[in-house]
């Protein structure tokens, strides 16, 4: 006899009359009779039914909400209105009994605040595991998407001495003893006799190693964990978060927006098409939480709705010149009611001016593009007006800047001038510039922040509610 999935059990019409053996987590016993079990691999939970005179009431007691069992039994049709089959149990087994007046996941509402402290048990309710079987199936579709069209799956080092991004938000990595650390001449730490022989810290992205690549198998792309350091406890920040970073050979930054919005189209697509009882119970969800809200700030489309509609309507492209006076020009920053005033050619957006392009003045998923190049990193290329850099970014509705990306600069004495204004060392990147040296050609790429398209497919407004372990400032229980 197979052991079988409820998935599988659900989908399947020809194992009707069949015997079967199964494994879950009860989420509740009604009547003495009725298990509702589920396993993980669905949403729908399986009803088990008990004949209960076969079975000694000292077992019947050990049937509560979070004990794991193993029933055998006959898959049937299904008396009840509410599904369409059920398992008339033969044999019954308690595999893990869980005490009724202690286990945390009861069967009512729980708070997300709640939840996350109990992370380890959250999976058990049904928002969270629709929420990770759909981002088990979003990384699938990444994956999917890129091996599709050709794109080389590469490794970059989670350890690292370069600061990709140069903002300084990094972790250090080090076997140097805290309380007992040598200092060279100068009275500083003697990184010479740290682990690797010199600083190093966790990867804040992968890109630059990724160019290195690029740069000799054409079509790359990483998809690993990144690290950082910023004391930002937002809704939208993680201290590890999961990063997606192609990078690719000859292409420029109008093909790289092309790329971004293909791709993020795609993958939404693919929860459409295989997830949509995830989404529908999200949706339903949201629905719920919507109805509790004054008019004004409830969502203007459902979950499938929205997710659609960004699969079938063209992004706003837009540069950031032209987004700043839009800006600028805006009711709410006449009236003051922005926080951060926007009045001034060359200062860097705020999520409240993200929010209001999206939201208020497009509606839509919006590309800014060509940024100052005061306010982005070195490595973006410099555009003929000396001021501005062929970097985008994506901004998605609830979401603010999910994409960010660039052609990277390919003349060497171009970015040795950027790598100098932006106080790099030159040695500490000999290896970056070198690329430059030998066959340079121009490339691009972007880096998608799997949380945060996580967070815009499923919903979900916090994103520590999108991750199975959350990582944040004061916060790395588990
Ligand atoms: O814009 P960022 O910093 O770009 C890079 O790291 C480039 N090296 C990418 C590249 O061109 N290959 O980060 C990229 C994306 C952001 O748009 C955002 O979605 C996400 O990563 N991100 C974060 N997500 C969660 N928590 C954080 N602290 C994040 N910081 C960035
Ligand atoms: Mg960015």
């Amino acid at each position: 006899m197979n052991q079988i999935n409820i998935n599988s059990i659900l989908n399947s019409k020809s194992l009707i009359g069949e015997k079967i053996k199964i494994n879950g987590w009860v989420r509740t016993f009604r009547a003495n009779r009725f298990i509702a079990l589920n396993d993980g691999s669905t949403i729908e939970n399986l009803q088990c039914v008990i004949d209960y005179e076969n079975i000694q009431s000292n077992v019947l007691k050990k049937i509560n909400t979070g004990a794991a069992i193993q029933i055998i039994g006959i898959l049937s049709e299904s008396q009840g209105l509410k599904q369409k089959v059920e398992v008339v149990v033969e044999e019954f087994k308690i595999l893990g009994e869980s005490n009724p007046e202690t286990y945390p996941i009861q069967p009512k509402k729980h708070s997300f605040e709640f939840l996350r402290e109990n992370a380890h048990l959250r999976t058990r309710t049904n928002t969270f595991s629709a929420i990770m079987r759909i981002r088990s199936s979003l990384s699938f579709a990444i994956h999917e998407f890129f091996q599709k069209n050709e794109f080389l799956y590469v490794h970059t080092p989670i350890i690292t001495s370069s600061d990709a991004e140069g903002a300084g938000q990094q972790f250090r990595v080090t076997t140097l003893n805290p309380n007992d650390t040598s200092l060279d001449l100068e009275g500083k730490v003697d990184f010479k006799k740290d682990f690797f022989g010199k600083e190093t810290h966790l990867t804040v992205s992968g890109q630059l190693e990724a160019e290195a690549y690029a740069m000799s198998l054409g079509k790359v792309y990483t998809f690993g964990p990144t690290f950082r350091a910023e004391n930002s406890n937002t809704s939208r920040h993680l201290s590890e978060f999961w990063m997606i970073e192609p990078e690719v050979a000859f292409m420029d930054l109008e093909g790289n927006i092309k790329l971004a919005e293909e791709f993020l189209k795609y993958v939404l697509s693919y929860i459409i098409r295989f997830n949509l009882k995830d989404l529908k119970f999200l949706e339903n969800r949201l629905i719920k939480e919507d109805s509790q809200k004054p008019k004004n700030e409830r969502n203007n489309m459902n979950l499938i709705e929205k997710l659609n509609f960004v699969i079938n309507n063209e992004f706003k492209k837009i540069s950031y010149s032209d987004a700043f006076k839009i800006l600028r020009n805006s009711k709410p920053n006449k009236k003051k009611k922005f926080k951060f005033i926007v009045d001034e050619w060359g200062t860097d957006f705020q999520s409240e001016h993200e929010r209001f392009l999206v939201e208020k003045e497009f509606n839509c998923p919006v590309v800014i593009y060509n940024y100052p190049a005061d306010i982005k990193s070195f490595y973006m290329r410099l555009n003929d007006d000396d001021r501005t850099v062929k970097a985008m970014d994506i901004l998605f509705p609830g979401i603010g800047e999910i994409v960010g990306g660039s052609q990277r600069e390919e003349r060497l004495d171009v970015l040795l001038k950027r790598i100098k204004k932006f106080g790099i060392k030159e040695k500490d990147v000999w290896w970056y510039t070198d690329l430059r040296k030998y066959g340079s050609a121009p490339h691009s790429g972007f880096g998608l922040g799997f949380e945060r398209l996580v967070m815009f497919a499923t919903g979900m407004s916090n994103i520590r509610d999108v991750i199975p372990f959350p990582r944040t400032p004061q916060n790395a229980e588990f």
